[in-house]
């Protein structure tokens, strides 16, 4: 086991980093950002760059924690959301295919238009309203027409300690200003990216084994891992700063008086079953995972 290697692209965005962390014990990790000063790196808007990268290091797994990430601003550069969320990972999977390797790949909710009642399950039908989501849905789409061994992970809601996301950003806010508004009306799961990173260790640790009974191809295909349980934007913001020394008045508004450039799904809790029945791992529910986060900062900020 220990002799595999690991290829992790993007160990600076909030997912890579804590898989950097989760996935040493199961192999050679060899992290690889973009950095052009680096030794080695990787621009995943670069086909080339791609390609030789893998061709030199010749992985047994690739782990994707990159892409572009800017839900709003991709309604402008939609072509660039496009080489690096679409064409990326095609070439990831062909590479993948090419080598017998294991491509690990996220996505995410905003594949559905949010007009669903219940939890949506990964084969539930697709529908994105905006670039971000259209062109993350063209990565899982390519991924699964060039097959191999693979696993897309469909995520959601992702914060942490570090990065660009909701929790900081309300902390932010909480210590600047007395009073905050927050919609109410967008449902999801708020997810800890050390949760996700954790779970993927845990999945390539069983992958990995010799013992385990099922071949990875038969498992190849996407997977929902999220937080469990729902609540709202409004109500997660209340939690987070539920224990802070500065406790701004926190108000609820509806979606339309928060206009931005890219809609999001109203509802987009996703269905774990599908990746629990498979790989046996028990995920926790939203708010437990948020005091968990809460608890790692007032430790240390690892
Ligand atoms: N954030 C969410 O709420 C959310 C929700 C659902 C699904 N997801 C999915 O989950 C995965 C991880 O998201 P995240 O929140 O961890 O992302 P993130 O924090 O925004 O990090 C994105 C990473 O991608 C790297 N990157 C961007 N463009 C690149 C390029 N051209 N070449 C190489 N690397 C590049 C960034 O590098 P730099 O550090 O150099 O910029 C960064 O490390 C993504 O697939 C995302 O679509 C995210």
């Amino acid at each position: 086991m220990s002799s595999k290697k690991i290829l992790l692209i993007a160990p600076t965005g909030q997912v890579g980093w804590e898989l950097h962390r989760c996935v040493q014990t199961l192999g050679q990790v060899l992290a690889v950002g973009r950095n052009p000063k680096a030794q080695v790196f990787i621009d995943l808007a670069d086909p080339d760059s791609i390609r030789s990268v893998i061709r030199e290091v010749k992985p047994d797994i690739i782990l994707n924690a990159a892409a572009y990430t800017a839900v709003d601003k991709a309604e402008k550069e939609s072509e660039l959301a496009y080489t690096i969320n679409g064409t990326a990972p095609s070439i990831l999977a062909e590479e993948s295919l090419r080598l017998q390797a294991l491509l690990v790949h996220y996505s995410t909710d905003y594949v559905f238009d949010g007009s669903n009642d219940k939890p949506y399950t990964e084969d539930d039908p697709v529908n994105p309203m905006g670039i971000y989501g259209a062109s993350k849905l063209a990565g899982e789409q390519a991924i699964t027409a060039i097959g191999g061994k693979y696993l897309i992970l469909r995520t959601a809601w992702i914060y942490g300690l570090r990065g660009n996301n909701f929790l900081l950003t309300m902390q932010k806010l909480a210590k600047e200003r007395p009073e905050l508004k927050v919609v109410a009306d967008q449902i999801g799961s708020p997810t800890w990216s050390r949760m996700i990173a954790t779970a993927t260790a845990h999945i390539l640790a069983q992958l990995n084994s010799p013992l385990y009974p099922v071949e990875i191809e038969e498992l190849s295909g996407i997977y929902n891992l999220t937080c469990n349980g729902q609540t709202n934007w409004y109500e997660f913001a209340k939690s987070i700063i539920a224990k802070n020394y500065n406790q701004p008045n926190i108000l609820p508004i509806p979606t339309k008086d928060y206009p931005a450039p890219a809609k999001r799904p109203m509802y987009s809790v996703l269905s774990n079953d599908k990746i629990t029945k498979t790989f046996g791992i028990e995920l926790p529910d939203w708010d437990k995972c948020l005091q968990l986060c809460l608890a790692s900062d007032l430790n240390n900020k690892i």
